[in-house]
């Protein structure tokens, strides 16, 4: 088990200077950060971690699926390894620690094993995910499943709002889709994945906590809806005439607002919505609007969402609307290992921090490296719980205690076979 010391081994201001580096790749001016999978500045991001990761002596290589590999060797050849990492993709405007703290803290925690001289049984390999976010192609963690083997044909056919496909995207950065399959790790090649993250909620806030440990990562469902009901004149139609699609999806959304907050553990967002024609006096004939909908359970979930789908059915059926919905991602919850939690909570209690334990809202590539091994989260304490937003903060010492946690798992899991 780590020594109980709340000594620091980490650089701390050669992590913040390395995340403000990074942060510049894809600012837009004055505002958030916006680095699409498979684009110039996911590629430059890559490119930039691929300097760090050379800086901490790692044996560097990027995957069939564009996931960027730092590895360090353990004194057992072949044993299976210890990942750690997270992705440098980001939302559209978004902020600069997600993703971003969980790879470069990762390239830190080993760089500082290079320079203690700290052996391990096993190596360990930092992963530089690809499309965590699922901002541009709608469904994400591509480069996770592509880990595991569960990236499908279908997947690569998929296309962006410029109609470029994830496959004509991978070519366009140099990868060839083909090949994606050489990605798949083999079954028991993998010991454990732990990552680090910003917490992006407010309880370790509430709780003047730095850091805390991941219990489980809530599912999220990804539908689309489409609401097709008549474009006509707005001013010669009657409003009891009309088949507003529009007025359609504000109910239905009300609707959604409602039964989502209804359990108290669900939230449900509509984050995206487009309508046609668009004209300021025309009645919109159609509507396309998005839900993401979660909890930690996965049966109130999917309760939650039959009631909201038999919600829309019906609104739509009184309005004369006719009505779609597409299925864009699905994926249950998932439990933290007690391997990793253990591990992790044993490294927080040694630096005097709780172990304090909480669930994630957010998904994580944890969710598809579950079907290879054991995994776990470390969460870093977020300002006002905001991400997703330029806003976005943690503080450097906060920064610096969650990888110096991660320092300590790593070490505990990759110690001994
Ligand atoms: O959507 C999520 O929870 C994550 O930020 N990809
Ligand atoms: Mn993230
Ligand atoms: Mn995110």
């Amino acid at each position: 088990m780590p020594r109980r010391s709340s000594a620091r081994e980490i650089n701390a201001d050669r992590l913040w200077s390395r995340l403000s580096e990074l942060s510049g790749i894809g600012r837009s001016e004055g505002d958030g950060v916006t680095r699409l999978s498979f684009t110039e500045e996911e590629r430059a991001a890559k490119d930039l971690v691929t300097s760090y990761m050379r800086e901490a002596g790692l044996e560097v290589r990027e995957d069939a699926a564009g996931n960027l590999i730092g590895r360090r060797e353990g004194r057992v050849e072949g044993a299976p390894v210890v990942l750690a990492g997270s992705h440098v993709d980001s939302v559209r405007n978004g902020g600069d620690f997600d993703g971003p703290l969980g790879v470069l803290g990762s390239v830190e925690a080993l760089q500082i094993m290079g320079e203690r001289g700290v052996e391990t049984e096993r190596p360990i390999e930092v992963v530089t995910f690809t499309d965590e976010e699922g901002a541009r192609f709608s469904f994400g963690m591509i480069g996770s499943r592509a880990m595991v083997g569960t990236l499908a044909r279908e997947d690569l056919v998929k296309v962006d709002k410029d109609g470029v496909s994830v496959a004509g995207a991978m070519r366009d950065s140099g990868l060839d889709p083909e090949r994606v399959g050489e990605a798949a790790r083999p079954e028991d090649s993998v010991y454990a994945y732990v990552e680090l993250h910003i917490e992006q909620g407010k309880i370790l806030e509430d709780s003047n906590l730095p850091v805390g440990v991941v219990t489980g990562i809530a599912g999220p469902v990804w539908l689309r809806f489409i609401l097709t009901g008549e474009a006509a004149h707005a001013g010669t139609t009657p409003m009891r005439l009309r088949h507003d699609a529009l007025a359609a999806a504000a109910a239905v959304i009300g609707r959604i607002e409602k039964e989502a907050g209804r359990t108290g553990t669900s939230v449900g967002t509509v984050g995206q919505l487009d309508l046609e024609p668009g004209g300021i006096n025309i009645i919109p004939g159609r509507v396309s609007f998005s839900l993401d909908l979660r909890d930690i359970d996965e049966e109130v979930r999917d309760r939650v969402e039959a009631r909201i789908a038999a919600e829309v059915a019906r609104l739509c059926e009184e309005r004369g609307i006719a009505l779609e919905t597409e299925t864009l991602q699905r994926l249950p919850p998932v439990p933290c290992s007690d391997l990793v939690r253990g591990a992790a909570g044993a490294a927080c209690e040694a630096l005097g921090f709780g172990p304090f334990e909480l669930a994630s809202g957010a998904g994580h590539d944890g969710m598809q490296l579950a079907g290879l091994c054991p995994i776990g989260m470390i969460f870093v304490r977020s300002k006002n719980g905001l991400s997703h937003n330029p806003d976005e903060w943690s503080s450097k010492e906060d920064c610096a205690v969650g990888v110096e946690v991660l320092y300590r798992t790593l070490i505990e899991l990759a110690r001994e076979l």
